[in-house]
């Protein structure tokens, strides 16, 4: 077991790596506790949470909106859940995501923890203070920044997630190496195919160092005003996948990473070698590269970009592999390049 403290600007959060869910209530603070999670998480594992409430939230991003937030304050309320009280979300992205907001606006918030259970919350989505839900066709448009005191990351919990979800979380550890830190890239690339197969000490070491990436940068910038925009590496092209193919994330990041490491080639930032190793590391992850694209849809998608500025967006691209760079590029340039994918 490892851990990392993130420090925050009003909290710190523990992050507890490789720690069994049958250890949760070490991490709890002796308060009633109230679990939120979802069916698919309770159908696994409901027999092994502690003795505490439960209450459910729908799965798909379509139900991380505020009718579900709303559906939770109400169960809270029935359940007289008062300022005496804990919450823990045990669930992936949109639990945490959902979780936190809700906890920090009942009763004005209320103190909560996560038991992260898909790679890319273990990774990404649990860690950072990060929480909210969608708004009408915008992406986590209403949330807080607010850290969990501690975010527990069992990785054994990952043997019964999908594949396809698995996979996707693998997108956001490579996308953490080749913004932070090229040892782990190294690893990754020596290593695939024991991390595709879970093994345990494989999977120890790429949530330790995906985890200390994450969090230096969230400590140096918690409330994204300019270095934490680097950990939307991929993420500008991957949004625009998402919203106009509606395919999952993990998978259209994976493709932004693959756009973003050619922009940085015609940039003369990044080798054309390394941008070949980002892409050969993906596919060996089972993650696609490239996708037809319908150009006047993502023309589109791009300019309703919440992080555009007039014909310019701001996009992360890499210097080399393990360090990123900021920089403003024209919506023109970035079309120029997809006719290359
Ligand atoms: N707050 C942040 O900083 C941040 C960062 C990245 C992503 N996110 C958000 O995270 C969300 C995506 O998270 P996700 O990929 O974890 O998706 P998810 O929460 O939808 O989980 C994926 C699926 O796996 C199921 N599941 C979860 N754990 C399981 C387990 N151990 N075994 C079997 N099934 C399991 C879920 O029920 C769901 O059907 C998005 O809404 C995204 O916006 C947030």
């Amino acid at each position: 077991m490892k851990i990392l403290t993130l420090h925050g600007q009003s909290a710190d959060s523990r992050i507890i790596i490789n720690e069994t869910l049958d250890n949760l209530e070490q991490y709890v603070p002796p308060k009633r506790t109230v679990i939120i999670t979802d069916p698919n998480v309770s159908r696994y594992y409901r027999s092994r949470f502690p003795a505490w409430d439960v209450v459910e939230t729908g799965t798909g991003e379509e139900n991380k909106t505020l009718d579900a937030v709303r559906h939770l304050y109400h169960r809270l309320v029935e359940l007289e859940v008062d300022r005496s009280c804990f919450i823990v979300g045990i669930g992936g992205g949109i639990v945490c995501d959902i979780t936190g907001f809700v906890a920090s606006t009942y009763l004005r918030g209320l103190p909560f923890g996560f038991v992260s259970t898909t790679l890319l919350s273990q990774v990404d989505a649990s860690v950072g203070g990060k929480n909210g839900v969608n708004f009408q066709r915008y992406k986590n448009m209403i949330g807080v920044f607010n850290q969990p005191d501690f975010v527990l990351c069992d990785p054994a919990m990952l043997h019964t997630l999908p594949r396809r979800e698995l996979l996707c979380g693998f997108a956001e550890v490579v996308k953490h190496a080749v913004i932070g830190d090229r040892d782990c890239f190294d690893f990754l690339t020596e290593r695939y195919q024991a991390a595709l197969a879970l093994d345990s000490e494989v999977i120890e070491r790429i949530l330790y160092d995906s985890l200390r990436v994450k969090s230096a940068i969230v400590q140096r910038d918690e409330k994204e005003k300019g270095e934490r925009r680097k950990l939307n590496f991929g993420h500008t092209y991957g949004h625009a996948l998402e919203k106009t193919l509606g395919i999952p994330h993990g998978e259209a990041v994976s493709i932004g990473m693959v756009v973003a490491a050619l922009l940085s080639v015609r940039r003369q930032l990044l080798t054309r070698e390394e941008a070949e190793q980002v892409k050969t590391l993906l596919e060996h992850l089972h993650l696609p590269t490239q996708i037809a694209v319908d150009r006047d849809k993502i023309r589109d998608a791009f300019k309703k970009d919440k992080k555009r500025e007039g014909e310019h967006i701001h996009f992360v691209l890499l210097k080399r592999i393990g360090e990123a760079v900021v920089e403003e590029i024209a919506l023109r340039e970035l079309e120029e390049v997809l006719t290359g994918t």
